[in-house]
């Protein structure tokens, strides 16, 4: 399939390589910054542009990978260059798909459902790649494209795609802003993070095998009351630490019940 990418962020920069590897034909790939543009289109042989005003109406999709926010303007800046039936979709898992209704007959989402940092690798093959669209053909396009890029392919509504958006935030981007809090205590504190790690990766193992509810431990469901309170009054120093830990702790004992 001959295909443009619109941003060459986190998304774009992997998407394109990926699309790139398995035989696809990227034709032009967009960034505001010529340098971004520039760069990854040495790695995949596109034409790198910097403004939409250069896009060619000559590929079969054209793949919307830049901030959420900002999917609707780039599509009415689309629009002015390809004709209304091009096939756009956009890569984001909280944006309804009709957001490109407006300008677009044809339109859908390629969303893959994986945290991606231009400087990781990332294991396509096991990324699973959420498609949809308003048209069955192009549906049915969008889920053959995405075959050949992952081998865990779904379609899934805008409704559905919200709600899991929701629970990877919750699995992805809170999860590692706890790390964070981690990482930041320990380095105050002149300890070594390395040593949370292999419990960091045992956690998430363990939840590819039993239900996560089942594998809980620690002192909020055990109601061990005074180690709770040692460590709110230790992260008192700690400003909005005490917070999260107080809120992570009541949540806890809600599902679990309280023991203390
Ligand atoms: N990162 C992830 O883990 C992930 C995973 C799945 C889906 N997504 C979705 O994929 C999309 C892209 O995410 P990302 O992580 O790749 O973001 P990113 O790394 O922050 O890159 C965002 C891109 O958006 C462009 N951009 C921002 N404002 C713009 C505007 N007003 N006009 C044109 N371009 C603009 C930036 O362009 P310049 O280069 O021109 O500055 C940049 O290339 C989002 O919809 C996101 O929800 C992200």
């Amino acid at each position: 399939m001959k295909i443009s990418i619109i941003g060459a962020g986190n998304v774009g920069y992997h998407l394109s390589q990926r699309l790139k590897e398995v035989g696809h034909q990227i034709s032009q790939i967009f960034s505001r910054q010529t340098n971004k543009a520039v760069r990854v289109s040495r790695i995949i042989g596109a034409v790198p542009i910097d403004n939409i005003s250069s896009l060619q109406p000559d590929a079969q999709l054209y793949i919307i990978a830049v901030k959420d926010d900002a999917i609707a303007t780039v599509a009415e800046k689309m629009r002015k260059k390809l004709p209304g039936n091009t096939w756009v979709v956009h890569t984001s898992g909280s944006t309804p798909s009709d957001v490109l209704a407006p300008h677009f007959n044809n339109y859908g989402v390629f969303y893959p459902l994986q945290t991606f940092s231009i400087n990781r690798m990332a294991d396509f093959l096991n990324i699973p790649i959420l498609v949809d669209s308003n048209k069955e053909l192009m549906k049915n396009r969008l889920f053959q494209l995405a075959e050949t890029v992952s081998s865990k392919v779904y379609l899934i509504n805008d409704e559905q795609r919200a709600k899991i958006h929701v629970t990877a935030v919750m699995v992805n981007n809170f999860s590692n802003h706890l790390y964070s809090i981690a990482e930041d205590i320990l380095r105050k504190e002149e300890l070594p993070m390395e040593i949370l790690i292999p419990l960091i990766q045992e956690t998430s193992k363990k939840i590819s095998m039993f239900p996560a509810k089942e594998m809980q431990t620690g002192p909020a469901i055990r109601g061990d009351e005074k180690t709770i309170q040692r460590h709110l009054k230790f992260l008192e120093q700690y400003n909005g630490y005490q917070e999260v830990y107080q809120m992570m702790t009541e949540s806890l004992q809600k599902m679990y019940g309280d023991k203390s």
